[in-house]
């Protein structure tokens, strides 16, 4: 469809100066003169990698394949066409018969000639990953390229870039066995730490079709590690703020780094947006210590985000090799001002994150203007010229909220090739809202600005403005009594109908007393027990998926409707054969043996076949029966089913009184409308999926095989929990893989 040149590289750049973003350029500009690796593509040395792309491309032509895509035919009434598989504990991959799955980009892979071979071992240095793959695959993205590889093409299937997240690490398999015996998170090693933060971030890798095989062009110029050390432009309302200002940037405009990058989004101007989901716990900030050097507000709003660590996850803070590098995963008040430490660090964490595929050396933005939590990922509604362009989002954290950013600028077809110039103009103004859901089936979007009463009055914290608002949105969700809702995780939108679903994974404190707990409520409805080995969990233990439908259809309105699309259960629950105490109403979908499911996570509709939507879990409640899986499924659409009494547990005495709650079921699936599609290796979730434009073959992330393998069993390859996909006695790798049809048709239908 759109076929544009590729945005023009180089130092000076006038449509690169965006909305709201003029201070500092200085950084990219610098960068731009000394990198300008898109320069390659255009001048001399440029001409060598084109035609050393060009010759794989005549190669594909050479058997029959131009590099277009073939013309697929409309299918009209799609139905899930393949035969379920089998719930698996294996250590290995399964699709349908008839499809075959490829592994195509595994932790350490080289993006170009700056790395060799990976050793596996634990003994690749640090800096080297800033030519590898990353670890711990998740949310992704395909951006088409023409033939040439010189402009973006959204209708090519044959060539493309993947835009990826690394969300975090799998320590053990990151360094050697005699380290990891080491380790002490009080007196990290350098090296360690440098790697560990080299392995995080986004990969950009362009991908090709050669025949009927998809591999990585590891020389495209393209190619591009993003890591939690790469600096990123702080861009919208909270640019410049004082809660903003570290030592490395005075000014608040800048910061190092994006950290546990979950799901994603993707735009209409070909920017791709990466989400910080559990950055907090990376900073060091031992409360006892560190709460007397600061404020009540301070205090509380560090306590909201969770901002609470000892050391850190990793102790990064805790080098043996001092300095600014290690300093900054300080956040404890250490210097005279702001502006003297990084108390201020976390801060400048939490962002939806636009980073331009096409511009290899643009620095990303975290835009400000999404607000600051726990963020999942961000989905675009479509966008509609003259009409706001509106993002969906959620925290994944229990009793978190699901948010609504609106822009202030109305959609302009003539932007969709504007990159970060556009994402200036939409996603740096706009409103922000949060969504309460009603027990009579309706919902609103609360708006979150600081003319609301009820957020300029807040007794438990002062906002000082708009900014303060923005990067304490869940103080400000808080205030205006939104809805608490089961670990909100990804995000999609129906392109056949506009509403919008989102998964709730599970919540282990729903029905419970207390501060952490909540009651239930119609869009959070159940309460029960699930027994896995001796062990008794309740709450939501297997979750589900809730959507909406805005009033009149309207991306932008303040009110919807919603229903719960789908519940996860276990399929013989009912039957009474796995719940501690007996419940006779948790399977509310009518799960069976080819569709049953725990937690999902992932989720993604096709946007070649009409009404095909992807369903991946992140599950530990049915991982004695299963492996974590993909499904299929044709969902209808919201009030297809009916209303439905909810009678839930009232044990352990720790749950609330009064457990019955009355929600919205939609219609059951049936075997015809989910379907499970894979099953991934031991220990793995899995996590981003999406398709070429023709719909004939889908890349799937498969994130952190043998996650379960402790520190004890290292040093004995035969003890890891997972060898895939290398197998023998590898240490296993998150991967990217590629699953197609033999016969070369569509997925799934
Ligand atoms: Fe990173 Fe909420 O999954
Ligand atoms: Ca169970
Ligand atoms: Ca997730």
């Amino acid at each position: 469809m759109t076929q544009k040149a590729i945005r023009s590289a180089g130092a000076i750049d006038p449509d690169d100066i965006g909305h709201n973003e003029s201070a500092n350029p200085s950084f990219e500009s610098i960068l731009h003169a000394r990198l300008s690796r898109r320069n390659l593509l255009k001048g001399g040395a440029g001409l060598a990698a084109t035609s050393f792309i060009g010759a794989g491309l005549a190669a594909c032509g050479s058997s029959g394949d131009s590099g277009a895509s073939p013309a697929v035919a409309p299918v009209a009434t799609p139905t899930l066409s393949f035969s379920a598989v089998a719930k698996s504990v294996a250590d290995a991959l399964a699709v349908p018969a008839g499809y075959t799955a490829t592994t195509l980009f595994r932790l350490g892979d080289p993006i170009d000639a700056g790395a060799g071979a990976f050793a596996n071992d634990g003994s690749d240095a640090a800096a080297s990953f800033e030519h590898r793959a990353g670890d711990h695959h998740d949310g992704i993205h395909y951006f088409g390229l023409d033939a040439g590889g010189t402009a973006r093409d959204d209708s090519n299937s044959s060539r493309g870039l993947l835009c990826m997240n690394h969300e975090n690490i799998t320590q053990v398999f990151l360094h050697t066995a005699a380290q990891v015996g080491a380790y002490n998170i009080a007196a990290r090693a350098a090296a360690e730490v440098d790697k560990e933060i080299n392995v995080h971030g986004v990969s950009v890798v362009e991908v090709q079709k050669n025949g009927a095989a998809y591999a990585i062009n590891t020389a495209s110029a393209y190619n591009r590690r993003i890591t939690a050390a790469t600096i990123m432009e702080i861009s919208g309302p909270a640019r410049g703020d004082d809660l903003m200002v570290t030592k490395y940037s005075p000014a608040g405009t800048q910061t190092r780094g994006t950290l546990n990058n979950c799901a994603h989004g993707y735009t209409p101007w070909g920017t791709y947006l990466t989400c910080e989901e559990n950055w907090a716990g990376y900073f060091k900030r031992p409360t006892a210590t560190d709460n007397p050097s600061r404020t009540a507000k301070e205090v509380s709003a560090l306590a909201r985000y969770g901002v609470t660590s000892a050391n850190g996850n990793y102790g990064w803070a805790n080098s043996t090799t001092t300095g600014d590098l290690y300093d900054r995963w300080n956040a404890t008040v250490m210097g005279a001002s702001a502006s003297a430490d990084y108390r201020n660090v976390s801060n400048t964490f939490g962002w939806t994150v636009e980073v331009d595929p096409y511009d290899p050396v643009a620095a990303p933005r975290k835009r400000t203007a999404l607000g600051r939590f726990g963020h999942e990922g961000a989905w675009l509604a479509k966008a509609t010229a003259g009409k706001p362009i509106v993002a969906y989002m959620g925290d994944d954290a229990r009793m978190e909220y699901i948010y609504k950013f609106v822009s202030s600028a109305n959609w302009d077809p003539a932007d969709a090739d504007r990159g970060l110039t556009a994402g200036g103009k939409y996603l740096d103004s706009g409103t922000l809202y949060v969504a309460k859901f009603n027990a009579d089936g309706t919902g609103q979007w609360l708006k979150l600005d600081i003319a609301q009463a009820a957020i300029a009055g807040y007794a438990s914290y002062a906002f000082a403005d708009q900014a303060d608002v923005l990067i304490n949105v869940r103080l400000a969700a808080d205030a205006v009594g939104a809805t608490k809702m089961d670990r909100p995780e990804w995000g999609a939108i129906n392109p056949v109908n506009g509403e919008v679903y989102m998964t709730l994974t599970n919540n282990s404190n729903r029905g419970l007393t207390g501060s952490s707990g909540a009651p239930l409520d119609p869009a959070n409805p159940r309460f029960y027990s699930d027994t896995k080995g001796a062990a008794t969990s309740r709450g939501n233990v297997n979750g589900h998926i809730i959507r909406w439908k805005e009033t009149g259809g309207d991306p932008a309105a303040g009110a919807f409707s919603w229903d719960v699309y789908l519940f996860g259960a276990q399929a013989s629950v009912d039957a009474g054969g796995d719940n501690t105490d007996y419940q006779a109403n948790v399977n509310l979908s009518g799960l069976g043996a080819d569709n049953d499911f725990s937690s999902p996570d992932g989720l993604w509709f096709s946007q070649k076949t009409p009404g095909l939507l992807w369903i991946e879990t992140d599950d530990g409640a049915y991982t004695d029966t299963t492996n974590c899986m993909l499904l299929a499924a044709m969902p209808g659409q919201v009030g297809d089913g009916a209303s439905k009494a909810v009678v839930n547990l009232t044990v352990p005495a720790n749950a609330n009184a009064n457990q019955s709650v009355t929600t919205f079921a939609g219609k059951q699936p049936g075997i015809a409308g989910l379907r499970r599609f894979l099953v991934g290796p031991k220990g793995s979730e899995i996590t981003g999926i999406v398709e070429t434009p023709d719909g004939r073959a889908i890349f799937v992330n498969i994130q952190h095989p043998g996650e379960n393998t402790s520190a004890a069993d290292i040093a004995t390859p035969a003890n890891f929990e997972s060898h895939w996909p290398d197998g023998g006695t590898a240490r296993p790798r998150s991967s990217t893989i590629v699953v197609t049809r033999n016969d070369g048709g569509l997925i799934g239908v």
